[in-house]
């Protein structure tokens, strides 16, 4: 197998300045605001963070609520600009970074996947192609044109991780996506996956299920409070993570 590096992060660092940070939402800004009183004016989310994915991995990244996971993956999808260090992705990207992120609540589902699509860069021709793989794949077809917000939160789920995969990506990150799928669904994903996978993809996964990261993921950082505690093959590491407990995390 060639062993190209198709994410590489270099030292990267991510600092908030809250008072000047843009929020995408009042819900966002408010979070902010009331973290900005408890901690401090710049906050760093992510410090000197390094990684490399290479061409095959399916690459898990773990870590406690906050510990820059979700930071990480917006900083290697381009949505943040890192305050320090790089990022070099190879190849084309399908982020699956936000539950709702591309698409406009108000519109209903089948006008979203032209949005969404739209979005991750697809003409419309070829979401009209795909369109109903689309649909069978988040078996959501009775619900076509009902509004997203009026969706549950695992009907959202489905319909993105349905765009996002469509494309046969050479990078597919997934932040927490598949965790509010039922049961049928996330096996279904994990499948598509799979075959994403066979077919070259690389998968970097964010996921609180260190069973699903074990079974899926041959390497793992975890992070901790923005920096990384451990980096290595998936056994080592989830090991080490699950053997974490309150009195370890309160001493570092
Ligand atoms: N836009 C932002 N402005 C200010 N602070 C932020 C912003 N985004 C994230 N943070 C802060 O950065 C830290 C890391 O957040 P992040 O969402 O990356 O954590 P996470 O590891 O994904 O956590 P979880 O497991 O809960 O999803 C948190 O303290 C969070 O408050
Ligand atoms: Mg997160």
């Amino acid at each position: 197998m060639e062993n190209s590096k198709m994410i590489e992060v270099n030292h990267v660092s991510m600092r908030f300045n809250l008072s000047k940070e843009k929020h995408e939402s009042l819900k966002e800004y408010l979070l902010a605001a009331v973290k900005g009183k408890l901690q401090f004016d710049e906050f760093y989310a992510l410090r000197d963070v390094s990684l490399e994915v290479e061409k095959g991995d399916f690459y898990g990244l773990v870590g406690l609520n906050g510990s820059g996971k979700s930071t990480l993956l917006k900083v290697i999808a381009g949505v943040y600009k890192p305050s320090a260090g790089s990022v070099t992705v190879r190849g084309s990207i399908a982020p699956l970074i936000e539950l709702g992120a591309g698409f406009d609540m108000d519109l209903t589902a089948r006008e979203n996947i032209y949005l969404n699509g739209t979005v991750l860069g697809l003409t419309p021709r070829y979401i009209s192609e795909k369109f109903d793989e689309i649909v069978d794949f988040s078996e959501l077809r009775d619900f076509l044109d009902v509004p997203l917000k009026n969706y549950s939160s695992g009907m959202v789920s489905r319909i993105a991780f349905a765009i996002a995969t469509i494309t046969k990506p050479d990078v597919l990150i997934a932040d927490e996506i598949l965790s509010v799928g039922d049961f049928l669904f996330q096996e279904k994903c994990e499948k598509r996956m799979k075959e994403l996978m066979a077919g070259g993809t690389t998968v970097l996964l964010v996921s609180h299920s260190i069973e699903q990261v074990e079974r899926m993921c041959n390497k793992v950082t975890w992070l901790e409070r923005g920096r990384v505690r451990m980096a290595g093959d998936v056994r080592t590491v989830c090991e080490a993570y699950k053997a974490l407990d309150q009195g370890t995390e309160a001493g570092t």
